[in-house]
């Protein structure tokens, strides 16, 4: 069985694509076959796992607006992650979607091919709620949203649940929301706990285990067209792993998900 988790949330910075990258290095290190998926016309994830996106003749745009098959465009890392690489055409694709009927379903359909080849795929939707987004929710299983631990990261939640809960309704009744995973973290100080209590009260939103630790690997990482795990030992890439840890679990025993509590800072 496949699992298929989308990462969304509009707001952009809050380390949606540092997620996809690093959780699908740490779910292959695990021996899972990962495939990711760049849903953002400015192809940073493509970047960031070593890929030119203005080098590229065939990308996730032509997959969802021609006839080209999923397995035509696909890519290996050399970390041996294979993604759905997106270029600059992408933002003329969510025009073109619009005058389609079905146009929520373009990514399901056309991963269907390919699905059966992988334990785990994972979308990076774009910074926005449009058709790229929900051809993201439609196509997955379960959304995860990362959240920036910082005053005002509750902005747009509200929206984002709204949006999912629509999707829920109309294109996808089987979508499961994971949670919200802490990002940029700074466990030294109160702050990024209070904000976190404040977003999981608020929205009966779970936290996911563990809050991922602000540091400057992950830069550094984005610079050399790898991911975090592949560079120095270092506490983010040790978060990303316990994350992959605990989502395996979760998927392959149907155990609940092992949640984060604000108020105590600690796992439960
Ligand atoms: N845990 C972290 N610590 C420090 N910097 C991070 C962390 N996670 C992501 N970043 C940095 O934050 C920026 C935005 O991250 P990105 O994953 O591109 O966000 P999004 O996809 O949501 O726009 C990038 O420069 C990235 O390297
Ligand atoms: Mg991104």
């Amino acid at each position: 069985m496949t699992t298929v988790l989308a990462v969304a949330n509009q707001k952009g910075g809050v380390a949606k694509t540092t997620t996809v990258a690093s959780l699908a290095a740490a779910l292959h290190e695990l021996d899972q076959r990962v495939l990711v998926v760049d849903l953002d016309p400015q192809g940073c994830l493509t970047f960031s796992l070593g890929q030119n996106p203005d080098k590229l003749e065939k990308s996730v745009h032509d997959v969802l607006t021609g006839d080209i098959g999923v397995a035509d465009v696909l890519v290996e890392t050399e970390e041996g992650i294979v993604l759905l690489p997106a270029t600059i055409d992408l933002a003329g694709a969510e025009a073109l979607l619009l005058m389609r009927p079905g146009r929520e379903y373009a990514l399901k359909r056309a991963l269907a091919s390919v699905t059966g080849d992988f334990d785990v795929v994972i979308i990076d939707c774009p910074p926005s709620l449009g058709v790229l987004t929900l051809n993201g929710l439609t196509a997955a299983q379960s959304v995860l949203v990362p959240l920036q631990c910082e005053t005002l990261a509750h902005r747009g939640v509200g929206q984002l649940l709204r949006t999912v809960s629509e999707v829920q309704q109309i294109t996808n009744p089987d979508l499961a929301l994971l949670g919200a995973l802490p990002t940029l973290f700074d466990a030294r100080t109160t702050h990024s706990r209070d904000v976190l209590a404040d977003v999981s009260d608020r929205y009966q939103l779970p936290v996911l285990d563990p809050p991922i630790p602000r540091t400057v690997r992950f830069a550094e990482a984005t610079a050399s067209g790898a991911t975090v795990l592949s560079g120095r030992k270092s506490k983010g890439a040790k978060a990303y792993r316990d994350l992959a840890v605990n989502l395996l679990a979760h998927w392959n025993d149907g155990s609940a998900v092992k949640t984060y509590s604000p108020a105590e800072g600690v796992g439960a």
